[in-house]
């Protein structure tokens, strides 16, 4: 059964791999590839989306620019996490291919009108372009089949303040716009939200990077160690193997300089595995919303499971999977895809 997909991503190295993963997966009907501000500028994001269709001999797939900033809040991006391209180490060929001549809301309200009740929605950045969607068409959530997101922290620390995720944190009025409007989705459709709680639990090491070169057939063997000098770049013979790996060693290295470990959280691979298949989580459902006012706590999300606000529930929350079954999917479909290139 095929997935028809509008994927809106912060590419951000996380979200390259989402987008690897997708392009990799058969099922994956990648209808238009949405462009966010989040880990670097909308701009940014649009040419990376692009280069990766290129390296990875994608067809024709739309890929839109949203807006250049949030509903509110003044952008904040993050070079330091994701590097100043948003790809770490990596230097994509600059793509040709053209944008979308339709914005981002645009395509969101255009797609899901024109296939009622078929389209899941995947973003993996913040909500500033499904948030401006809504607002032009607020029958969207009843259009759309799901809605998949990474975003938020429940029982867990934030990333971007003590008690907040980055995605959420960027545009915490458009979240809070889009979980209000998704109240009114029946229970078997309601968003599903994959928060730093399990995605935390996604930590990919260098091990698995020689998995995957091994599997797309690339030599040498690929191993980034933590000893590298940081201006290490693989030498490896397959192009997509050769730039991810230079993307990861940079997220690598991010999450070693802020205690972490030598590994990568792949927060945005395992929402696109889960929107493909939401099979492999459990969940337990909730009524989120985001604080938009705390002094401490701005862009924190607030999940209450006992009723006591009295509002229906908007949420399922994705709470247990099994990492080294993902990986071992995501290995097998990426290095697959990498050997035919
Ligand atoms: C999220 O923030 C971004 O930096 C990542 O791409 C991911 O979507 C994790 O908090
Ligand atoms: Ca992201």
């Amino acid at each position: 059964m095929r997935v028809p997909l509008i994927v809106d991503v912060d590419t951000g190295i996380d979200d390259s791999l989402a987008l690897l993963y997708l392009l990799s997966s058969p099922e994956a009907e990648i209808l238009s590839i949405a462009s966010t501000a989040g880990n670097v500028p909308v701009n940014q994001v649009a040419a990376n989306n692009l280069a990766w269709l290129d390296l990875c001999g994608a067809g024709d797939i739309e890929v839109t620019l949203g807006a250049q900033a949030p509903l509110v809040a003044p952008l904040m991006t993050t070079e330091d996490t994701h590097g100043p391209q948003g790809i770490g180490y990596a230097e994509l060929p600059v793509s040709r291919r053209p944008l979308s001549a339709r914005d981002a809301a645009t395509a969101w309200v255009e797609i899901v009108r024109g296939r009622p009740g078929e389209v899941t929605g995947l973003v993996t950045g913040p909500l500033t372009n499904l948030a401006n969607a809504i607002r032009i068409d607020p029958e969207l959530p009843r259009l759309l089949k799901r809605l998949v997101l990474m975003g938020g922290a429940f029982e867990h620390p934030g990333n971007t303040t003590p008690t907040s995720e980055w995605n959420i944190a960027v545009d915490p009025e458009a979240a809070s716009e889009v979980f209000a409007a998704f109240s009114v989705v029946p229970q078997d459709r309601l968003p599903i939200v994959c928060p730093l709680d399990i995605t935390e639990t996604i930590e990919m090491y260098p091990d698995h990077i020689a998995r995957l070169a091994e599997r797309a057939g690339s030599i040498p063997r690929e191993l980034i160690a933590e000893r590298d000098s940081s201006a290490t770049r693989s030498t490896a013979s397959n192009p997509l193997v050769r730039h991810f790996s230079d993307a990861v060693r940079f997220y690598m290295e991010f999450h070693r300089d802020h205690d972490q470990g030598f590994l990568a959280h792949m927060h945005d691979p395992f929402a696109a595995a889960v929107a493909l298949n939401p099979d492999i989580a459990t969940y337990r459902l909730a009524t989120v919303d985001v604080e938009l006012n705390g002094t401490l706590t701005r862009g924190t999300t607030v999940a209450d499971r006992r009723g006591m606000w009295g509002r229906p529930h908007n949420a399922a929350i994705a709470t247990t999977t099994d990492p080294a079954a993902f990986f071992d999917d995501l290995i097998e479909r990426v290095g697959a895809l990498a050997a035919r290139l």
